[in-house]
């Protein structure tokens, strides 16, 4: 019952916002394109790929996700491909719908799901958006014979697999490990004002305020989704927290009003001070377009900005653009996996789990990967496909602290992260810390 009581307030949740945006969500659903008056994305719109086996549900599979347009989309199109070479006889739809860290394609899955129309596979993070949002619910089916017949137990780190477990059952196969704790920066910028990548929340706000003198705008910032402005408030708090007490604040072993989170909250207000004045009416493709023209001088993005700087920006790495860990969290490693599952209820499950099968293998991952920034979740992985920030990410991963992004699904309910988003973003306009940190509070004690 209870299981069921929580299913329902997060559809309530996601509904409210999906009302709340609903303009923006209406074009972004048919698989609109997002990233308004920029030149370069206007070649991938409008799902040209996206039902390469049939329209309306036809197809064999129906693959879902918000990976459509500039910086997303390219390494899925290319797992299809792959895909389609291995079965030339299963047709694919690739039902993407728009809009960054899935701000309307979680609403779009969500009445899909509860009007038992599940699509037969869907991109969901690891973590607690798996988990309560569709473990709980009844709505995946174990995958742990899959796992076993694809010899899979050992090839992800035993972290990965708890985290798309619950009770000894797995629920998902993870595609790929994006990282949320960098800072990419343009290179010319920073050599030409003489700085240096900051380690430190001091140093970082005296390289912003010495940018800010020279007429360079410090920090990119794109929130016209609020996940991004959450994004950057959760790397402040592992790097005030570090990786264990950042745990334990989401597992409610910490209060909101602890004093280093009172300190974080007031290091985000000054870092807020140097965006973007148009930051709310930009996404993060196009704030990061700032960082490549030169307008701005860094962006805290996961990786998927590397994706596409290098793809669809043509930048090359430690030339045009380098990256640097979120000051203080150097050692630490914010996770964001995207992971696919089995739906209960779809009738092509054995469809499916050839998709699962291509997905998680060794192919698979360095086919999808090298475009989509991430580093692939498998341990046994080509590093050769990799470029330098590939190869340098997969050995950090292997020594680092790891922690789960709120932003992204992992750390945290959909629920409450529908909640601090909202909190976050009137933060953004409001500045009242105190207001932040108390929203937040109340939110977990909703849960
Ligand atoms: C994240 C997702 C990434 C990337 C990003 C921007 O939530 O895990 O793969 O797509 O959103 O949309």
């Amino acid at each position: 019952m209870k299981k069921l009581i929580g299913f329902t307030a997060v559809l309530l949740m996601i509904f409210m916002i999906a009302a709340c945006g609903s303009d923006d969500s209406e074009s972004e659903q048919s698989g609109g394109e997002e990233n308004a008056g920029q030149e370069d994305t206007g070649e991938n719109a409008e799902g040209e790929e996206e039902a390469s086996g049939g329209e309306g549900g036809e197809a064999d599979l129906e693959i879902f996700s918000w990976w459509t347009g500039a910086g997303e989309e390219d390494g899925l199109n290319a797992l299809i491909d792959l895909f389609e070479e291995e079965h030339p006889d299963i047709s694919v739809e690739n039902a993407a719908v728009a809009g960054g860290a899935g701000t309307n394609a979680k609403a779009v899955l969500a009445t899909r799901m509860q009007g038992d129309d599940p699509p037969s596979t869907f991109q969901v993070h690891a973590g607690e958006e798996l988990n309560q949002s569709w473990v709980a619910a009844d709505k995946m089916e174990p995958l742990n014979d899959f796992y076993e017949e694809e010899g899979l137990m050992d090839k992800f780190p035993e972290e990965l697999i708890d985290m798309v477990s619950q009770d000894g059952n797995i629920y998902s196969v993870p595609v790929n490990i994006h990282r949320g704790n960098v800072i990419f920066y343009n290179m010319s910028v920073f050599e030409e004002n003489g700085i240096e990548p900051p380690e430190t929340f001091d140093e970082f706000l005296q390289v912003a305020e010495e940018l800010d003198a020279a007429g360079v705008t410090p920090l990119a910032l794109g929130d016209k989704e609020a996940w991004t402005a959450t994004q950057i408030f959760e790397n402040v708090l592992l790097g005030a927290l570090g990786p264990e007490d950042y745990q334990a604040l989401w597992d409610g072993d910490i209060a909101f009003d602890d004093e280093r989170v009172v300190e974080a909250a007031g290091i985000f207000k000054q870092m807020l001070e140097y965006v973007n004045e148009d930051h709310a009416s930009r996404n993060w493709q196009d704030s990061a377009q700032l960082v490549s023209e030169g307008e701005a001088a860094m962006i805290n993005m996961g990786d998927w900005a590397k994706g596409y700087f290098s793809n669809d920006l043509d930048m090359e790495v430690n030339e045009d653009f380098g990256y640097f860990a979120f000051p203080e969290t150097e050692g630490d490693f914010m996770v964001i996996s995207d992971t696919f599952g089995l739906p209960s209820g779809v009738e092509n499950e054995d469809q499916v789990k050839e998709f699962l099968s291509v997905l998680g293998s060794v192919e698979g991952q360095d086919t999808f990967n090298p475009l989509k920034g991430s580093i692939p979740a498998r341990v046994d992985a080509d590093e050769s496909k990799y470029d330098e920030y590939g190869t340098d990410t997969i050995e950090d991963f292997r020594e680092a602290n790891l922690a789960p992004s709120l932003a992204h699904g992992s750390a945290a309910s959909e629920g409450y992260l529908t909640k601090a988003n909202q909190a976050v973003n009137i933060f953004v306009t409001q500045g009242d810390a105190e207001r932040l940190l108390e929203s937040l509070e109340t939110a977990r004690a909703e849960e």
